[in-house]
């Protein structure tokens, strides 16, 4: 596929007298998402951890690297294909998991709307546990996009197992458990607003839907929504330890990834209890402001990996920032908040531009600095700044 054509597209159009109804880059859709976004999830979208300071971070770490230009290749045809997981997937980008993106659409369904995304141009959604709409009805709109289910790990077991077994029921073709989100971390513009959307009752779908989480209440959750949400804040978070992964992979033949690791001696006791990925990431600096770039993490989570995919998050938002990640060795790379800004502002269709830019973006430095393929794209392609 040439992504690289939705620039054709948009200077064709021009000469119609038509510009792009957004802007293509995420800088300049960040102030306008930013200024239509529900109240209920503006500083929740917005902030991150601390002074914000590894949220930060995580962008300018792109800046340390450049990207080496190669002539007389002229790569005619790309291939920014890549092999995941037993999946041919037509470019290596992904959406990483967001819980709230329900709340991020205009109509309050943004969950659907960004599956309907992944449909429209074969980037695959990682889909939250946190979500406005049952994860059963986000997969039914993935059209042959595959679809991957990240799970909090609730404290209660037999709750984990019920997710797990509906996300394989519902078509997910792989489960991303996240590490770093056991407990909430420091966040200064949701606590000068005194808001959390979950405590509110938002995006808890899956868990008042599910036959185990009901079991455990004494009245429905729809009509006494304020217990549910009790109950759902005490079994939210489970401080996993490695002692727990043989369980983790006990509960799903699915293809298994934790996400949040970025210390090869991490990867090497994932890699030990069976898991087939790793992702790295800090949660886009919304956890810990620990200050390491996610970026900076990935050269030896990738070493350590030995060969197992890597999918890698936080602060990507450029082409040329996907590129670079892909040349420190990433197998895949995720978007988070960019995707929301595209959905806020213009649902399905604002998602499917966000996504198109930075594939077309990409894909046009690939031809322009000579790399046809992903394979050539390895770390003797980038040279360190600074
Ligand atoms: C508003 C918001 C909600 C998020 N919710 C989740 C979530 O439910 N599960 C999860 O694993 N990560 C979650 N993340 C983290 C993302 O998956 C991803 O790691 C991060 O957004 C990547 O950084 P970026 O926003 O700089 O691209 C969330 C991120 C944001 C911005």
């Amino acid at each position: 596929m040439a992504f690289a054509e939705y620039q054709d597209e948009i200077y064709l159009d021009g000469l119609r007298g038509v510009v792009p109804g957004l802007p293509v880059t995420c800088d300049e859709l960040q102030p306008l998402a930013e200024a239509a976004i529900p109240p209920a999830v503006r500083s929740y979208v917005a902030g991150g951890a601390g002074d914000e300071y590894t949220q930060r971070a995580n962008v300018s770490a792109f800046e340390q690297w450049g990207l080496v230009p190669r002539m007389m290749v002229s790569p005619t045809q790309r291939d920014l294909s890549v092999d995941l997981f037993g999946t041919r997937l037509p470019t290596p980008l992904f959406m990483a998991p967001v819980g709230v993106v329900g709340l991020c659409a205009q109509d309050g369904h943004g969950d659907l709307a960004t599956a309907r995304a992944a449909a429209r141009t074969g980037v695959p959604m990682i889909a939250s546990t946190l979500t406005v709409d049952p994860m059963e009805q986000v997969a039914a709109e993935f059209g042959g996009t595959p679809g991957f289910f990240q799970l909090y790990t609730p404290t209660d077991r037999e709750l984990a197992q019920s997710l797990v077994h509906r996300a394989e029921a519902a078509g997910f073709q792989a489960l991303v458990v996240t590490l770093d989100t056991w407990i909430t971390g420091w966040r200064p513009r949701d606590l000068a607003v005194s808001n959390f959307p979950q405590l509110r009752g938002h995006c808890l779908a899956n868990y008042t839907s599910d036959p185990v989480f009901r079991s455990r209440l004494e009245k429905a959750p729809e009509d006494d929504p304020a217990a549910a949400v009790m109950h759902w804040a005490k079994t939210f978070g489970n401080p996993l330890t490695w002692d727990d992964l043989p369980w983790l992979r006990s509960i799903t033949g699915l293809p298994l990834i934790l996400k949040g690791i970025c210390h090869p001696d991490d990867v090497r006791r994932a890699k030990d209890g069976g898991v087939d990925g790793i992702y790295c990431s800090n949660h886009g600096g919304r956890q810990a402001n620990g200050g390491l770039p996610a970026l900076n993490a990935l050269p030896e989570v990738v070493e350590a990996a030995e060969g197992l995919p890597v999918l890698f998050d936080s602060g990507v938002r450029t082409g040329a920032d996907v590129v670079k990640a892909l040349a420190l060795g990433a197998t895949a790379v995720g978007i988070g908040r960019p995707y929301l800004y595209g959905l806020t502002l213009a649902g399905t269709d604002g998602v499917v531009h966000v996504l198109r830019s930075l594939l077309a973006e990409a894909d046009l430095l690939m031809a322009v600095d000579g790399y046809p393929t992903l394979a050539d794209l390895t770390h003797d392609a980038l040279r360190r700044l600074n």
